[in-house]
């Protein structure tokens, strides 16, 4: 990362996770535009923000975590009013992009709202957006607006150089979709990886988790993009403990942690959970869970926007 100059910028936040948006701006030693956000007694959200914004290039943070549908229209009233007031230029940075993973048509007669939320936030006048991890790197074409992905890859590879041994270190997906994903941490750090493979024989028989890769004494890593509930996680940790791995902990981009998920970490068999910021994660993080910052991978690309430079670069 560089500390180049940095071309001229607003940044302003909605309510998602204010403390991530302090640590963007103060990265990029830029203030926080104030903006008053009313939610009237009927639920309808009222913005005003308090500065000129004509011929600016803006930058509004603001992942759509939970409540998800609140966050998503503070973002899309924002940005309403940003284009009403002639911004030059709006890009959405949402850390966390909710509503991705109903990114196909799961059954008859139901959507795809990763779609419909990409229409939604370029109809309200986004010029670009910015995310890390999404759940499935090809809803970046579900936007027509120009969209970067960035990957939480190199920061959870420099966790992980900082606190394990790496030496016989098994990255391992917790399920098939995210394969691309764990091979890429793999191949950062050397290590191997192993995938648990979720299966059910038939309709009304219990999952079968197999284990594809010797795990038996190595110490794994799940490496997963978002944890809600935490069964996906905490089932996949047992699975890999009964197949003889010493050690389980995990890496996970989006702790949306929704429901008893902290709970459920902290009586499972994980050694510990590591999060991103990208959700605010006030209030959970602690005992085995804990939170590694964002901010400068967010705000480096930011700058790198704002300066016209090319944002891939970060990740070669
Ligand atoms: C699924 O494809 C995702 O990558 C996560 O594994 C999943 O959303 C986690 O959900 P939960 O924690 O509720 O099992």
């Amino acid at each position: 990362m560089t500390d180049a100059g940095t071309q001229p910028m607003k940044l302003m936040c909605g309510n998602a996770n204010r403390p991530l948006a302090k640590a963007i701006a103060d990265y990029l030693d830029a203030p926080l535009s104030n903006v008053e956000i009313q939610t009237f007694a009927d639920g309808e959200v009222f913005v005003r923000i308090d500065e000129n914004m004509r011929g600016e290039d803006v930058f509004i943070i603001q992942s759509t975590s939970k409540p998800a549908n609140d966050h998503l229209m503070e973002l899309l009233i924002m940005m309403d009013a940003l284009s009403r007031a002639s911004a030059a230029r709006i890009t959405a940075v949402i850390p966390y992009f909710g509503y991705a993973r109903q990114d196909r048509k799961t059954g008859g007669r139901t959507p795809i709202t990763a779609k419909l939320v990409a229409n939604l936030i370029a109809k309200a006048g986004a010029d670009r957006v910015l995310t890390v991890d999404l759940h499935a790197g090809q809803i970046q074409g579900f936007f027509d607006i120009p969209t970067d992905n960035l990957f939480a890859t190199p920061v959870t590879e420099q966790d992980i150089r900082r606190n394990y041994n790496t030496e016989d270190l098994m990255i391992v997906s917790p399920d098939v979709g995210g394969v691309v994903r764990a091979r890429a941490l793999a191949q950062r750090l050397g290590a191997d990886i192993a995938i648990v493979d979720k299966r059910r024989p038939r309709a009304g028989v219990a999952e079968v988790m197999n284990i594809i890769g010797e795990v038996e004494g190595r110490r794994c890593i799940i490496y997963d993009d978002i944890i809600d509930s935490g069964g996906t996680l905490c089932n996949a940790a047992v699975a890999l403990k009964e197949h003889g791995a010493a050690e389980v902990s995990a890496y996970i981009t989006h702790g949306v942690l929704s429901g008893k998920a902290v709970e459920r970490i902290r009586d499972s068999v994980l050694k510990e959970l590591v999060v991103t910021d990208s959700i605010d994660a006030t209030g959970k993080a602690g005992g085995k869970i804990r939170a590694i910052p964002i901010a400068p991978l967010l705000g480096e690309a930011i700058r790198r926007i704002a300066n016209d430079e090319s944002v891939s670069k970060l990740f070669d």
